[in-house]
C-alpha cells in the first residue's frame, strides 16, 4: 500500500473515533441535562408541597392533632418566644423551659393574657448535665405533651478556633445543644407512643449540612441534632410521631451579633416572628426542612457550592451571640 493510502486510511479512523467520542459525549451531556431538569423540577415541586400549599388549608388544630400542651426550650428568646406564641395563637398550652425565671414569667405572662391559655414555667439550666432532668420530669408528670420544641442552643460568642474555647464551654455544647433534645425527647417521647401522637421540632441550622471552621462545635452539635431527627423519624414515623429537623439560615434574632447585612431583617433574613410563622405550617408536611421557603432557595444553590469553597466563606463570617 501507497503511503498516501495509509494516510488517508488513519484519518478516517481518526475521524469515526472522534465521531464516536462526540456521540458519547452528546450522550453524557443529555443525562447530565435530564438529571439537572428532574431535580430542578423536584425542587419546585418540594417547594410548593411543602411551602406553599399547606397555607392554602388554614391553620390546623395543633393540639387536637398533637395533643393539649407544647413544651418550648429556650422559650424566653428570639425563636423560642415567637415558637411559644405561635403556638398559643392555635390554642396549645405552653410549658416554657429557661435558665431566668423573671424572663419566664413575664412571656407567659403576657402569652396568658394575649391568646388565654395555659402556661407552665421550669427554670433549669441544661448546661448543668443531668442535674437539670428531676424537676423537668417533675414538671411534666400528668401532662399531655403534644408537642416537642428542642429550640435551646447556645453559639459562639464571636467565631474562633476550637482550642480557644474554655473547657466549660466545650461542655456546655455538649450539654445545652446535644444533651438536652436527647433528654427531652427521652422524657416525651414515651408518652406521644402511648397516645400515638405527637410532633417533635428539633432546630438545627444550616450549618449541619456542611463542615463550618471556627463554629466546629457549633455546627457538629447542629449536624448531630439533623441525624438525631432523621433516625428517630424512621424509628416512631409508624407510632404516629411526627419528627422534623429544622434547618434555617440567619434570622434576624435580638441576641445576634452579625456583619451589618445580616442584622436587619429581609427577604433572606427574617425577623424570628416571621420565620415561625412560616415554620410552623410545615410541622407535619415536612420531616426535613428550613421552614422558610426564601431559605429553601438559598440551600438549593448551597448544595452546589463546593465544600472548601463553603469552608472559606463561613471562616470569614463573623455572626456570634452576643451574650451566652
Ligand atoms: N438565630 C439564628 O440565626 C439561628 C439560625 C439557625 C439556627 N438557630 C438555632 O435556633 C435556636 C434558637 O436560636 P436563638 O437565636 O433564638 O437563640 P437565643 O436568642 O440565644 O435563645 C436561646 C434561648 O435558650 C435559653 N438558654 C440558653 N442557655 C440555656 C441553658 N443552659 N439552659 C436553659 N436555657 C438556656 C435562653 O434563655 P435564658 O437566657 O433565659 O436561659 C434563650 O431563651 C438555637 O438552637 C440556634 O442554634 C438560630
Amino acid at each position: 500500500m501507497a503511503a498516501v493510502d495509509s494516510f488517508s486510511l488513519l484519518l478516517r479512523e481518526i475521524g469515526r473515533s472522534y465521531n464516536y467520542g462526540i456521540e458519547m459525549l452528546a450522550v453524557i451531556g443529555a443525562f447530565y441535562a435530564t438529571k439537572v431538569c428532574v431535580t430542578i423540577l423536584n425542587d419546585t415541586y418540594v417547594l410548593i408541597r411543602v411551602h406553599f400549599v399547606p397555607r392554602i388549608f388554614g391553620r390546623p388544630d395543633l393540639s387536637k392533632q398533637y395533643g393539649k400542651w407544647a413544651v418550648v426550650t429556650g422559650g424566653t428568646s428570639s425563636l423560642g418566644i415567637s415558637y411559644a406564641k405561635e403556638l398559643a395563637s392555635r390554642g396549645v398550652d405552653l410549658i416554657l423551659i429557661s435558665r431566668n425565671r423573671e424572663k419566664l414569667e413575664a412571656v407567659a405572662k403576657e402569652i396568658v393574657e394575649t391568646y388565654n391559655i395555659r402556661t407552665a414555667i421550669v427554670v433549669t439550666d441544661f448546661s448543668r448535665g443531668r442535674e437539670a432532668y428531676p424537676a423537668l420530669k417533675k414538671a411534666l408528670e400528668g401532662k399531655e405533651i403534644g408537642v416537642l420544641v428542642n429550640n435551646v442552643g447556645v453559639l459562639y460568642p464571636l467565631p474562633d478556633s476550637f482550642t480557644s474555647l474554655t473547657e466549660a464551654q466545650v461542655w456546655e455544647f455538649i450539654n445545652v445543644n446535644i444533651g438536652a433534645a436527647n433528654m427531652m425527647v427521652h422524657l416525651v417521647l414515651p408518652g406521644m407512643v402511648q397516645r400515638k401522637k405527637g410532633a417533635i421540632v428539633n432546630v438545627s441550622s444550616i450549618s449541619c449540612c456542611k463542615p463550618c471552621p471556627r463554629y466546629t462545635a457549633y455546627s457538629a452539635s447542629k449536624t448531630y441534632l439533623d441525624h438525631f431527627s432523621r433516625s428517630l423519624h424512621y424509628e416512631y414515623a409508624s407510632h404516629g410521631i411526627f419528627i422534623q429537623s429544622l434547618i434555617p439560615f440567619f434570622i434576624c434574632t435580638n441576641v445576634t451579633t452579625c456583619r451589618n447585612t445580616l442584622s436587619k431583617t429581609g427577604f433572606f433574613v427574617p425577623s424570628s416572628d416571621e420565620y415561625v410563622r412560616h415554620a410552623v405550617t410545615t410541622l407535619g408536611v415536612s420531616r426535613r426542612t428550613t421552614g422558610y421557603w426564601p431559605h429553601t432557595l438559598l440551600m438549593i444553590l448551597a448544595r452546589f457550592v463546593p465544600e472548601w469553597i463553603w469552608a472559606w466563606v463561613v471562616s470569614r463570617i463573623k455572626y456570634g451571640q452576643k451574650s451566652l
